[in-house]
Protein backbone atom coordinates (compact mmCIF):
# COMPACT_ATOMS: atom_id res chain seq x y z
CA UNK A 1 0.00 0.00 0.00
CA UNK A 2 1.16 3.13 -0.77
CA UNK A 3 0.27 6.62 0.79
CA UNK A 4 -2.00 8.31 -1.70
CA UNK A 5 -1.33 12.27 -1.75
CA UNK A 6 -4.68 12.94 -3.75
CA UNK A 7 -2.19 15.29 -5.70
CA UNK A 8 -5.01 15.65 -8.47
CA UNK A 9 -7.56 17.63 -6.01
CA UNK A 10 -5.46 20.96 -6.65
CA UNK A 11 -4.62 20.19 -10.25
CA UNK A 12 -5.78 21.46 -13.31
CA UNK A 13 -6.89 19.26 -15.83
CA UNK A 14 -6.57 19.38 -19.37
CA UNK A 15 -8.18 16.63 -22.21
CA UNK A 16 -5.78 15.75 -25.48
CA UNK A 17 -7.39 13.79 -28.36
CA UNK A 18 -3.88 12.96 -29.38
CA UNK A 19 -4.88 12.50 -33.05
CA UNK A 20 -5.55 16.45 -33.47
CA UNK A 21 -3.38 18.01 -31.00
CA UNK A 22 -0.32 18.37 -32.88
CA UNK A 23 1.62 16.36 -35.60
CA UNK A 24 5.19 16.57 -35.41
CA UNK A 25 6.47 14.11 -38.63
CA UNK A 26 3.60 15.62 -41.27
CA UNK A 27 1.67 12.77 -41.85
CA UNK A 28 -1.54 14.31 -40.64
CA UNK A 29 -2.24 12.77 -37.68
CA UNK A 30 -1.23 14.27 -34.31
CA UNK A 31 1.37 12.80 -32.28
CA UNK A 32 2.93 11.75 -28.69
CA UNK A 33 6.21 13.91 -29.80
CA UNK A 34 3.99 16.84 -30.94
CA UNK A 35 2.22 16.66 -27.56
CA UNK A 36 5.73 16.81 -26.03
CA UNK A 37 6.45 19.92 -28.48
CA UNK A 38 3.42 21.92 -27.09
CA UNK A 39 4.14 21.06 -23.31
CA UNK A 40 5.37 24.89 -22.67
CA UNK A 41 2.33 25.62 -24.05
CA UNK A 42 0.12 23.79 -21.66
CA UNK A 43 2.44 25.17 -18.87
CA UNK A 44 1.94 28.46 -19.82
CA UNK A 45 -1.36 28.22 -19.52
CA UNK A 46 -1.67 26.49 -16.00
CA UNK A 47 -2.84 23.49 -16.30
CA UNK A 48 -1.16 20.27 -14.81
CA UNK A 49 -2.63 17.35 -15.67
CA UNK A 50 -2.76 16.15 -18.93
CA UNK A 51 -5.64 12.97 -19.91
CA UNK A 52 -4.92 11.58 -23.31
CA UNK A 53 -7.29 9.84 -25.02
CA UNK A 54 -5.98 6.23 -26.17
CA UNK A 55 -2.39 5.95 -28.31
CA UNK A 56 -1.72 1.97 -28.19
CA UNK A 57 -1.53 0.05 -31.52
CA UNK A 58 -4.99 -0.39 -32.84
CA UNK A 59 -6.26 -0.41 -36.17
CA UNK A 60 -8.30 2.76 -35.32
CA UNK A 61 -11.84 1.39 -36.24
CA UNK A 62 -13.03 3.56 -33.42
CA UNK A 63 -9.97 5.74 -33.39
CA UNK A 64 -7.79 4.04 -31.04
CA UNK A 65 -10.39 2.58 -28.21
CA UNK A 66 -10.11 -0.61 -30.40
CA UNK A 67 -6.75 -1.88 -28.72
CA UNK A 68 -4.81 -4.38 -31.05
CA UNK A 69 -1.49 -4.30 -29.04
CA UNK A 70 -1.77 -2.16 -25.36
CA UNK A 71 2.19 -2.57 -24.72
CA UNK A 72 2.83 -1.02 -27.84
CA UNK A 73 2.51 2.59 -29.11
CA UNK A 74 0.48 3.37 -31.90
CA UNK A 75 2.81 3.77 -34.94
CA UNK A 76 1.13 6.23 -36.47
CA UNK A 77 1.43 8.41 -32.75
CA UNK A 78 4.90 7.61 -32.12
CA UNK A 79 6.95 5.19 -30.24
CA UNK A 80 7.23 3.43 -26.88
CA UNK A 81 10.21 5.56 -26.38
CA UNK A 82 8.22 8.79 -27.19
CA UNK A 83 5.91 7.83 -24.54
CA UNK A 84 8.73 7.44 -22.35
CA UNK A 85 10.64 11.04 -23.36
CA UNK A 86 6.49 12.52 -23.32
CA UNK A 87 6.40 11.71 -19.63
CA UNK A 88 10.25 12.76 -18.80
CA UNK A 89 9.63 15.93 -19.87
CA UNK A 90 6.13 16.58 -18.81
CA UNK A 91 7.37 15.74 -15.01
CA UNK A 92 10.12 18.26 -15.40
CA UNK A 93 7.34 20.73 -16.14
CA UNK A 94 5.25 19.61 -13.05
CA UNK A 95 2.67 17.89 -15.80
CA UNK A 96 1.64 14.31 -14.43
CA UNK A 97 -0.14 12.19 -17.08
CA UNK A 98 -3.33 9.91 -17.20
CA UNK A 99 -3.38 7.69 -20.39
CA UNK A 100 -6.56 6.79 -21.34
CA UNK A 101 -7.09 2.71 -20.37
CA UNK A 102 -9.59 0.59 -22.64
CA UNK A 103 -10.69 -2.73 -20.63
CA UNK A 104 -13.90 -3.09 -21.51
CA UNK A 105 -13.28 -4.47 -25.01
CA UNK A 106 -9.77 -5.15 -27.24
CA UNK A 107 -9.63 -4.76 -30.94
CA UNK A 108 -10.90 -8.07 -32.85
CA UNK A 109 -7.44 -7.56 -34.29
CA UNK A 110 -5.86 -8.25 -30.63
CA UNK A 111 -3.94 -11.54 -30.87
CA UNK A 112 -6.46 -12.82 -27.51
CA UNK A 113 -8.96 -12.29 -30.22
CA UNK A 114 -7.84 -13.83 -32.86
CA UNK A 115 -6.53 -16.88 -31.00
CA UNK A 116 -10.36 -16.86 -29.79
CA UNK A 117 -11.68 -17.23 -33.44
CA UNK A 118 -9.22 -19.82 -34.41
CA UNK A 119 -9.54 -22.52 -31.60
CA UNK A 120 -12.86 -22.57 -29.59
CA UNK A 121 -10.70 -24.16 -26.92
CA UNK A 122 -8.03 -22.23 -26.35
CA UNK A 123 -8.09 -20.57 -23.16
CA UNK A 124 -8.29 -17.27 -25.19
CA UNK A 125 -12.23 -18.03 -26.07
CA UNK A 126 -13.16 -17.42 -22.41
CA UNK A 127 -11.63 -14.21 -22.48
CA UNK A 128 -14.72 -12.86 -25.03
CA UNK A 129 -18.54 -13.52 -24.73
CA UNK A 130 -19.02 -16.70 -27.18
CA UNK A 131 -22.61 -17.51 -27.83
CA UNK A 132 -25.02 -19.46 -29.91
CA UNK A 133 -27.72 -17.42 -32.34
CA UNK A 134 -31.06 -18.46 -32.52
CA UNK A 135 -32.83 -20.30 -35.11
CA UNK A 136 -36.22 -19.04 -35.74
CA UNK A 137 -38.08 -19.63 -38.74
CA UNK A 138 -34.94 -20.61 -40.68
CA UNK A 139 -33.36 -17.80 -40.00
CA UNK A 140 -30.31 -17.34 -37.18
CA UNK A 141 -31.08 -14.38 -35.03
CA UNK A 142 -28.04 -12.75 -32.74
CA UNK A 143 -28.18 -14.22 -28.87
CA UNK A 144 -30.27 -12.03 -27.35
CA UNK A 145 -32.01 -9.04 -28.72
CA UNK A 146 -29.65 -6.18 -27.29
CA UNK A 147 -28.89 -3.17 -29.12
CA UNK A 148 -25.00 -1.57 -28.75
CA UNK A 149 -24.17 2.28 -28.65
CA UNK A 150 -22.99 2.05 -31.77
CA UNK A 151 -26.85 1.95 -33.36
CA UNK A 152 -26.01 -2.14 -34.41
CA UNK A 153 -26.72 -4.94 -32.88
CA UNK A 154 -24.95 -5.58 -29.76
CA UNK A 155 -23.59 -9.37 -31.57
CA UNK A 156 -21.67 -10.44 -35.07
CA UNK A 157 -21.74 -13.85 -36.02
CA UNK A 158 -18.67 -15.78 -36.25
CA UNK A 159 -18.21 -16.54 -40.05
CA UNK A 160 -21.01 -19.52 -40.83
CA UNK A 161 -21.09 -21.05 -37.78
CA UNK A 162 -23.74 -20.17 -35.12
CA UNK A 163 -21.63 -18.29 -33.17
CA UNK A 164 -21.68 -14.99 -32.30
CA UNK A 165 -19.93 -12.57 -30.05
CA UNK A 166 -20.47 -9.61 -28.35
CA UNK A 167 -19.31 -6.32 -28.61
CA UNK A 168 -21.49 -3.05 -27.09
CA UNK A 169 -19.53 -0.79 -29.69
CA UNK A 170 -18.31 -1.37 -33.07
CA UNK A 171 -18.08 -5.27 -34.40
CA UNK A 172 -14.34 -4.41 -34.46
CA UNK A 173 -14.54 -3.81 -30.54
CA UNK A 174 -14.83 -7.48 -28.86
CA UNK A 175 -16.11 -7.28 -25.05
CA UNK A 176 -14.04 -8.82 -22.82
CA UNK A 177 -15.13 -11.20 -20.18
CA UNK A 178 -14.13 -9.42 -17.08
CA UNK A 179 -15.56 -12.36 -15.49
CA UNK A 180 -13.02 -14.64 -16.24
CA UNK A 181 -10.00 -14.18 -13.52
CA UNK A 182 -7.44 -14.87 -16.04
CA UNK A 183 -8.35 -12.26 -18.44
CA UNK A 184 -8.27 -9.75 -15.45
CA UNK A 185 -4.98 -10.52 -14.23
CA UNK A 186 -4.16 -9.40 -17.79
CA UNK A 187 -5.52 -6.46 -17.70
CA UNK A 188 -4.23 -5.76 -14.35
CA UNK A 189 -0.40 -6.70 -15.70
CA UNK A 190 -1.05 -3.97 -18.65
CA UNK A 191 -1.72 -1.36 -15.79
CA UNK A 192 1.43 -2.31 -13.45
CA UNK A 193 3.33 -2.00 -16.74
CA UNK A 194 2.39 1.40 -17.29
CA UNK A 195 2.31 2.64 -13.74
CA UNK A 196 5.85 1.65 -12.89
CA UNK A 197 6.97 3.37 -16.28
CA UNK A 198 5.98 6.72 -14.76
CA UNK A 199 2.46 7.04 -16.04
CA UNK A 200 0.71 9.15 -13.33
CA UNK A 201 -2.85 7.08 -13.86
CA UNK A 202 -5.30 6.10 -16.30
CA UNK A 203 -8.86 7.41 -17.27
CA UNK A 204 -10.86 4.09 -16.97
CA UNK A 205 -13.04 3.80 -20.38
CA UNK A 206 -16.35 2.34 -20.90
CA UNK A 207 -16.11 1.71 -16.68
CA UNK A 208 -19.57 0.95 -16.28
CA UNK A 209 -19.92 -1.42 -18.45
CA UNK A 210 -17.30 -4.42 -17.74
CA UNK A 211 -19.85 -6.78 -16.03
CA UNK A 212 -22.51 -7.85 -18.05
CA UNK A 213 -26.20 -9.72 -17.29
CA UNK A 214 -24.66 -12.92 -17.81
CA UNK A 215 -27.61 -14.56 -18.33
CA UNK A 216 -27.79 -12.76 -21.45
CA UNK A 217 -31.23 -13.19 -21.33
CA UNK A 218 -33.77 -10.97 -24.29
CA UNK A 219 -34.31 -6.94 -22.77
CA UNK A 220 -37.65 -6.54 -22.21
CA UNK A 221 -37.42 -2.46 -23.12
CA UNK A 222 -39.49 -1.74 -26.57
CA UNK A 223 -37.24 -2.55 -29.20
CA UNK A 224 -36.71 -0.27 -32.34
CA UNK A 225 -37.90 -0.47 -35.99
CA UNK A 226 -35.40 -3.20 -36.05
CA UNK A 227 -36.15 -5.26 -33.56
CA UNK A 228 -33.16 -4.21 -31.12
CA UNK A 229 -33.58 -2.92 -27.48
CA UNK A 230 -31.17 -0.12 -26.25
CA UNK A 231 -30.96 -1.30 -22.60
CA UNK A 232 -27.78 -0.04 -21.62
CA UNK A 233 -29.11 -1.96 -17.93
CA UNK A 234 -27.88 -5.15 -19.04
CA UNK A 235 -24.49 -4.36 -18.99
CA UNK A 236 -23.63 -1.10 -16.71
CA UNK A 237 -22.95 -1.12 -13.04
CA UNK A 238 -24.08 -4.96 -12.75
CA UNK A 239 -22.94 -5.51 -8.75
CA UNK A 240 -20.41 -7.84 -9.98
CA UNK A 241 -18.18 -4.35 -11.67
CA UNK A 242 -17.71 -4.11 -7.89
CA UNK A 243 -16.13 -7.01 -6.91
CA UNK A 244 -13.98 -6.57 -10.16
CA UNK A 245 -13.06 -3.04 -9.56
CA UNK A 246 -12.44 -3.74 -5.50
CA UNK A 247 -10.05 -6.51 -6.69
CA UNK A 248 -8.44 -4.35 -9.35
CA UNK A 249 -7.87 -1.89 -6.48
CA UNK A 250 -5.88 -4.36 -3.64
CA UNK A 251 -4.11 -5.64 -6.65
CA UNK A 252 -3.15 -2.24 -8.66
CA UNK A 253 -4.16 0.67 -7.79
CA UNK A 254 -3.42 0.41 -3.94
CA UNK A 255 -0.03 0.39 -4.87
CA UNK A 256 0.61 3.22 -6.44
CA UNK A 257 -0.23 7.27 -5.92
CA UNK A 258 -2.11 7.29 -8.92
CA UNK A 259 -5.16 8.87 -10.69
CA UNK A 260 -8.36 6.78 -11.61
CA UNK A 261 -11.24 8.57 -13.68
CA UNK A 262 -13.90 6.37 -14.50
CA UNK A 263 -16.05 7.09 -17.75
CA UNK A 264 -19.34 5.58 -16.96
CA UNK A 265 -21.46 7.21 -19.70
CA UNK A 266 -24.89 8.59 -18.56
CA UNK A 267 -26.03 5.20 -16.42
CA UNK A 268 -24.43 6.62 -13.18
CA UNK A 269 -26.83 8.31 -10.97
CA UNK A 270 -25.28 10.95 -8.57
CA UNK A 271 -26.81 8.71 -5.45
CA UNK A 272 -24.87 5.68 -7.30
CA UNK A 273 -21.78 7.14 -7.41
CA UNK A 274 -20.24 7.13 -4.01
CA UNK A 275 -20.01 2.96 -4.83
CA UNK A 276 -17.32 3.96 -7.30
CA UNK A 277 -15.65 6.35 -5.54
CA UNK A 278 -16.20 7.59 -1.90
CA UNK A 279 -12.77 7.54 -0.47
CA UNK A 280 -13.37 4.80 2.10
CA UNK A 281 -14.17 1.86 0.11
CA UNK A 282 -14.39 3.64 -3.52
CA UNK A 283 -12.03 1.77 -6.16
CA UNK A 284 -11.29 4.87 -8.14
CA UNK A 285 -11.00 8.28 -7.44
CA UNK A 286 -13.64 9.96 -9.86
CA UNK A 287 -16.01 9.31 -12.10
CA UNK A 288 -16.91 10.56 -15.38
CA UNK A 289 -20.85 10.86 -15.92
CA UNK A 290 -21.94 13.51 -18.57
CA UNK A 291 -25.66 14.15 -17.24
CA UNK A 292 -24.00 17.80 -17.37
CA UNK A 293 -22.88 17.49 -21.22
CA UNK A 294 -26.51 17.47 -23.17
CA UNK A 295 -28.45 19.94 -21.29
CA UNK A 296 -29.52 21.82 -24.34
CA UNK A 297 -31.85 18.74 -25.69
CA UNK A 298 -29.32 18.33 -28.62
CA UNK A 299 -28.75 14.82 -27.50
CA UNK A 300 -30.50 12.26 -30.83
CA UNK A 301 -31.98 15.81 -31.79
CA UNK A 302 -32.82 14.91 -35.20
CA UNK A 303 -36.10 15.65 -35.62
CA UNK A 304 -35.53 19.53 -33.36
CA UNK A 305 -35.53 22.55 -35.18
CA UNK A 306 -32.56 24.84 -34.00
CA UNK A 307 -34.50 27.15 -31.89
CA UNK A 308 -35.60 23.89 -30.36
CA UNK A 309 -32.47 23.46 -29.11
CA UNK A 310 -31.83 25.76 -25.79
CA UNK A 311 -29.98 25.47 -22.71
CA UNK A 312 -31.79 24.09 -19.53
CA UNK A 313 -30.22 26.12 -16.70
CA UNK A 314 -32.02 25.24 -14.16
CA UNK A 315 -31.87 21.58 -14.98
CA UNK A 316 -27.89 21.67 -15.20
CA UNK A 317 -27.94 24.06 -12.24
CA UNK A 318 -29.90 21.17 -10.61
CA UNK A 319 -27.51 18.28 -12.17
CA UNK A 320 -24.09 20.24 -10.95
CA UNK A 321 -25.70 20.40 -7.56
CA UNK A 322 -26.98 16.82 -7.09
CA UNK A 323 -23.32 15.35 -7.97
CA UNK A 324 -21.90 18.04 -5.38
CA UNK A 325 -24.41 16.80 -2.69
CA UNK A 326 -23.86 13.46 -3.88
CA UNK A 327 -19.49 13.54 -3.80
CA UNK A 328 -18.98 16.67 -1.20
CA UNK A 329 -16.62 15.08 1.35
CA UNK A 330 -16.92 12.13 0.29
CA UNK A 331 -15.32 11.58 -2.99
CA UNK A 332 -13.96 13.50 -5.55
CA UNK A 333 -15.19 15.06 -8.23
CA UNK A 334 -14.32 15.93 -11.82
CA UNK A 335 -15.82 19.19 -13.23
CA UNK A 336 -15.50 19.34 -17.35
CA UNK A 337 -18.41 20.93 -19.96
CA UNK A 338 -17.45 17.67 -22.57
CA UNK A 339 -14.89 15.81 -24.03
CA UNK A 340 -13.85 13.85 -27.58
CA UNK A 341 -17.49 11.96 -27.70
CA UNK A 342 -19.72 15.73 -27.38
CA UNK A 343 -19.93 18.43 -29.35
CA UNK A 344 -17.82 21.57 -28.39
CA UNK A 345 -19.33 23.48 -25.38
CA UNK A 346 -18.94 26.46 -27.18
CA UNK A 347 -21.48 25.64 -29.36
CA UNK A 348 -23.88 23.66 -27.16
CA UNK A 349 -23.68 25.80 -24.40
CA UNK A 350 -21.81 29.14 -25.84
CA UNK A 351 -22.62 31.41 -29.03
CA UNK A 352 -20.19 31.83 -31.89
CA UNK A 353 -21.94 35.08 -32.21
CA UNK A 354 -20.53 35.78 -28.69
CA UNK A 355 -17.55 33.59 -29.37
CA UNK A 356 -15.13 35.43 -26.87
CA UNK A 357 -18.14 36.27 -23.83
CA UNK A 358 -19.25 32.90 -23.94
CA UNK A 359 -16.00 30.63 -24.04
CA UNK A 360 -15.12 33.14 -20.91
CA UNK A 361 -18.26 32.53 -19.18
CA UNK A 362 -18.14 29.18 -19.42
CA UNK A 363 -14.43 28.79 -18.86
CA UNK A 364 -15.24 31.18 -15.24
CA UNK A 365 -18.15 28.67 -14.41
CA UNK A 366 -15.45 25.41 -14.38
CA UNK A 367 -12.97 26.82 -12.91
CA UNK A 368 -14.34 27.66 -9.71
CA UNK A 369 -17.21 25.13 -9.15
CA UNK A 370 -15.94 22.30 -6.35
CA UNK A 371 -13.47 19.51 -7.86
CA UNK A 372 -11.40 19.24 -10.20
CA UNK A 373 -11.52 21.19 -13.22
CA UNK A 374 -10.86 19.84 -16.95
CA UNK A 375 -10.25 22.09 -19.97
CA UNK A 376 -11.30 19.88 -23.35
CA UNK A 377 -8.13 21.31 -25.79
CA UNK A 378 -9.02 24.01 -27.51
CA UNK A 379 -12.07 25.37 -25.06
CA UNK A 380 -9.19 27.65 -23.90
CA UNK A 381 -9.27 29.41 -27.81
CA UNK A 382 -13.04 29.14 -28.50
CA UNK A 383 -13.18 26.42 -30.46
CA UNK A 384 -16.33 25.55 -31.46
CA UNK A 385 -18.36 22.88 -33.84
CA UNK A 386 -17.39 22.13 -37.02
CA UNK A 387 -18.42 23.31 -40.82
CA UNK A 388 -18.34 20.49 -42.98
CA UNK A 389 -20.54 20.24 -45.94
CA UNK A 390 -20.68 16.78 -46.66
CA UNK A 391 -22.15 13.72 -44.50
CA UNK A 392 -18.46 11.71 -45.69
CA UNK A 393 -16.06 14.23 -43.75
CA UNK A 394 -17.41 12.62 -40.37
CA UNK A 395 -17.04 9.00 -41.39
CA UNK A 396 -13.94 8.78 -39.41
CA UNK A 397 -15.87 7.99 -36.44
CA UNK A 398 -17.72 4.49 -36.76
CA UNK A 399 -20.71 5.59 -34.65
CA UNK A 400 -20.88 8.33 -37.11
CA UNK A 401 -21.05 5.81 -40.03
CA UNK A 402 -23.76 3.16 -38.34
CA UNK A 403 -25.72 6.39 -37.34
CA UNK A 404 -26.12 7.11 -40.57
CA UNK A 405 -26.72 3.78 -42.35
CA UNK A 406 -29.79 3.90 -40.21
CA UNK A 407 -30.98 6.83 -40.15
CA UNK A 408 -31.34 6.78 -43.87
CA UNK A 409 -33.01 3.49 -43.23
CA UNK A 410 -35.90 4.90 -41.32
CA UNK A 411 -36.49 7.65 -43.87
CA UNK A 412 -34.53 10.70 -43.58
CA UNK A 413 -32.77 12.59 -46.29
CA UNK A 414 -28.94 13.10 -46.14
CA UNK A 415 -29.52 16.93 -45.46
CA UNK A 416 -31.17 16.88 -42.40
CA UNK A 417 -28.70 14.17 -41.35
CA UNK A 418 -26.03 16.40 -42.04
CA UNK A 419 -27.49 18.91 -40.47
CA UNK A 420 -27.85 16.91 -37.21
CA UNK A 421 -24.09 15.77 -37.64
CA UNK A 422 -22.74 19.05 -37.34
CA UNK A 423 -25.06 19.65 -34.45
CA UNK A 424 -24.45 16.87 -32.84
CA UNK A 425 -21.36 14.32 -33.88
CA UNK A 426 -18.58 14.26 -31.41
CA UNK A 427 -16.71 14.72 -34.49
CA UNK A 428 -17.50 18.18 -33.66
CA UNK A 429 -14.83 18.12 -30.68
CA UNK A 430 -12.04 16.00 -32.88
CA UNK A 431 -10.82 18.41 -35.22
CA UNK A 432 -7.39 19.75 -35.20
CA UNK A 433 -6.29 21.90 -32.68
CA UNK A 434 -6.12 24.95 -34.58
CA UNK A 435 -2.26 26.91 -33.55
CA UNK A 436 -2.00 29.58 -36.25
CA UNK A 437 -3.50 30.79 -39.64
CA UNK A 438 -0.91 28.88 -41.60
CA UNK A 439 -2.80 26.25 -43.86
CA UNK A 440 -3.79 23.08 -41.92
CA UNK A 441 -3.83 26.05 -38.93
CA UNK A 442 -0.43 24.96 -37.95
CA UNK A 443 -1.59 21.35 -36.67
CA UNK A 444 0.10 19.65 -39.63
CA UNK A 445 1.44 20.03 -43.27
CA UNK A 446 -0.36 18.28 -45.11
CA UNK A 447 -4.48 17.57 -45.18
CA UNK A 448 -5.22 16.05 -41.67
CA UNK A 449 -7.05 12.97 -41.56
CA UNK A 450 -9.93 14.57 -39.41
CA UNK A 451 -10.61 18.17 -41.15
CA UNK A 452 -10.13 21.41 -40.14
CA UNK A 453 -11.93 23.81 -38.88
CA UNK A 454 -12.45 26.75 -41.44
CA UNK A 455 -12.78 29.22 -38.72
CA UNK A 456 -8.81 29.02 -37.97
CA UNK A 457 -8.66 31.71 -40.50
CA UNK A 458 -11.06 34.19 -38.73
CA UNK A 459 -8.84 34.02 -35.59
CA UNK A 460 -9.67 31.14 -33.78
CA UNK A 461 -6.55 30.13 -33.44
CA UNK A 462 -4.21 29.99 -30.56
CA UNK A 463 -0.91 32.80 -31.70
CA UNK A 464 -4.15 35.35 -32.82
CA UNK A 465 -5.55 34.69 -29.41
CA UNK A 466 -2.45 35.38 -27.62
CA UNK A 467 -1.14 38.40 -29.61
CA UNK A 468 -5.25 39.47 -28.76
CA UNK A 469 -4.64 40.98 -24.42
CA UNK A 470 -8.41 40.73 -24.25
CA UNK A 471 -8.49 37.00 -26.02
CA UNK A 472 -10.07 33.94 -24.45
CA UNK A 473 -6.86 31.98 -24.08
CA UNK A 474 -4.95 34.78 -21.98
CA UNK A 475 -8.74 35.49 -19.44
CA UNK A 476 -8.56 31.86 -19.51
CA UNK A 477 -4.14 31.92 -18.01
CA UNK A 478 -5.17 35.00 -15.62
CA UNK A 479 -8.28 32.45 -14.88
CA UNK A 480 -5.98 29.56 -13.54
CA UNK A 481 -3.69 31.36 -11.85
CA UNK A 482 -6.35 33.45 -9.76
CA UNK A 483 -7.69 29.87 -9.32
CA UNK A 484 -4.21 29.17 -7.50
CA UNK A 485 -3.72 32.38 -5.38
CA UNK A 486 -3.56 30.77 -2.15
CA UNK A 487 -6.68 32.80 -0.73
CA UNK A 488 -8.93 31.90 -3.49
CA UNK A 489 -7.75 28.13 -3.29
CA UNK A 490 -8.60 28.30 0.44
CA UNK A 491 -12.37 29.70 -0.33
CA UNK A 492 -12.80 26.84 -3.65
CA UNK A 493 -12.53 24.04 -0.41
CA UNK A 494 -15.45 26.09 1.03
CA UNK A 495 -18.83 25.10 1.05
CA UNK A 496 -20.27 25.39 -2.13
CA UNK A 497 -24.19 26.18 -3.25
CA UNK A 498 -25.87 27.78 -6.51
CA UNK A 499 -27.46 31.19 -6.34
CA UNK A 500 -30.77 31.30 -7.10
CA UNK A 501 -31.54 28.11 -8.39
CA UNK A 502 -34.62 28.89 -10.37
CA UNK A 503 -33.27 32.25 -12.74
CA UNK A 504 -33.39 30.35 -15.96
CA UNK A 505 -30.76 32.37 -17.35
CA UNK A 506 -28.21 32.68 -15.36
CA UNK A 507 -25.95 30.07 -13.32
CA UNK A 508 -24.36 31.27 -10.63
CA UNK A 509 -22.81 29.88 -7.49
CA UNK A 510 -20.88 30.62 -4.18
CA UNK A 511 -18.50 29.31 -1.99
CA UNK A 512 -19.14 30.38 1.84
CA UNK A 513 -16.04 31.13 3.66
CA UNK A 514 -16.09 32.35 7.21
CA UNK A 515 -16.32 35.93 6.82
CA UNK A 516 -15.68 36.00 2.94
CA UNK A 517 -17.73 34.51 -0.01
CA UNK A 518 -16.49 33.67 -3.81
CA UNK A 519 -19.27 34.12 -6.01
CA UNK A 520 -19.47 33.32 -10.02
CA UNK A 521 -22.20 34.84 -11.73
CA UNK A 522 -22.68 33.76 -15.41
CA UNK A 523 -25.60 34.57 -18.28
CA UNK A 524 -25.66 32.01 -20.20
CA UNK A 525 -28.07 33.10 -22.93
CA UNK A 526 -26.98 35.50 -25.80
CA UNK A 527 -29.69 38.22 -24.67
CA UNK A 528 -29.36 40.38 -21.43
CA UNK A 529 -30.86 39.55 -18.31
CA UNK A 530 -31.17 40.81 -14.78
CA UNK A 531 -29.99 39.65 -11.52
CA UNK A 532 -30.44 40.02 -8.34
CA UNK A 533 -27.55 40.56 -5.64
CA UNK A 534 -27.58 42.25 -2.21
CA UNK A 535 -23.33 41.80 -1.43
CA UNK A 536 -20.87 44.75 -1.18
CA UNK A 537 -18.43 43.61 -3.82
CA UNK A 538 -14.81 43.68 -2.38
CA UNK A 539 -13.62 42.48 -5.52
CA UNK A 540 -14.00 42.03 -8.86
CA UNK A 541 -11.58 38.95 -9.93
CA UNK A 542 -12.72 38.21 -13.12
CA UNK A 543 -15.65 40.14 -15.72
CA UNK A 544 -15.44 39.39 -19.28
CA UNK A 545 -16.87 42.73 -20.36
CA UNK A 546 -15.35 46.46 -19.88
CA UNK A 547 -17.56 47.96 -17.38
CA UNK A 548 -20.42 46.92 -14.66
CA UNK A 549 -23.59 47.80 -14.72
CA UNK A 550 -25.24 47.91 -11.07
CA UNK A 551 -28.29 49.79 -9.97
CA UNK A 552 -30.21 49.53 -6.64
CA UNK A 553 -28.34 46.02 -5.86
CA UNK A 554 -29.43 44.21 -9.51
CA UNK A 555 -26.71 43.63 -12.04
CA UNK A 556 -27.48 44.19 -15.78
CA UNK A 557 -26.05 41.22 -17.28
CA UNK A 558 -25.16 41.54 -21.07
CA UNK A 559 -24.85 38.04 -23.66
CA UNK A 560 -22.89 35.58 -21.78
CA UNK A 561 -21.38 38.61 -18.87
CA UNK A 562 -19.79 36.63 -16.04
CA UNK A 563 -17.92 37.86 -12.97
CA UNK A 564 -16.02 36.13 -10.40
CA UNK A 565 -16.66 38.44 -7.39
CA UNK A 566 -15.32 38.16 -3.43
CA UNK A 567 -18.07 39.83 -1.58
C1 LIG B 1 -15.90 5.56 -24.51
C2 LIG B 1 -15.04 6.51 -25.29
C3 LIG B 1 -15.53 6.56 -26.68
C4 LIG B 1 -15.42 5.20 -27.29
C5 LIG B 1 -16.11 4.15 -26.43
C6 LIG B 1 -15.67 2.79 -26.79
O1 LIG B 1 -17.21 5.97 -24.43
O2 LIG B 1 -15.01 7.76 -24.66
O3 LIG B 1 -14.84 7.49 -27.46
O4 LIG B 1 -15.97 5.18 -28.57
O5 LIG B 1 -15.80 4.30 -25.06
O6 LIG B 1 -14.35 2.56 -26.38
Amino acid sequence: MVNKTHWWRDAVGYIIYPESFQDSNNDGVGDLPGITSRLDYLKDLGVNLLWICPVFDSPMDDNGYDVRDYYKINPLFGTNEDLKTLLDEAHKRGIRICLDFVLNHTSDEHPWFQKALADPNSEERGFYHFRKGKWVDGKLLPPNNWKGFFATSAWERVGETDDFYLHIFSKKMPDVNWANPALRQRYYEIARHYLDLGVDGFRLDALAHLAKDMTFSDSTVPTDEFGRAYDPSKFSSRPELFDYLAEFKREVLDHYDCLTIGEVGGGVRPEEALRYVCFENGAINMLFNFDTAWCNGAYGSIDKRDDEIKTDIIGMKRSFESWYKSCAGKADLPIYWENHDHPRVLSQYGSTAYRGESAKALATLLLFMYGTPFIYYGDEIGMSNVTYSRIEDFYMDVGNRNDVEEKRALGYSDEQILHYLCRCSRVNARTPMQWNSSPYAGFSNVAPRVKVNDNYLEGVNALDEMNDPYSIINFVQYAIGKRKDPEIAALLKKPWKIVDMNHPDVFAYQHEGEDERLVVVANLRPYSTFFGFYHTIRDVVLHNYGDVIINDHVFTLRPFECFLLRV
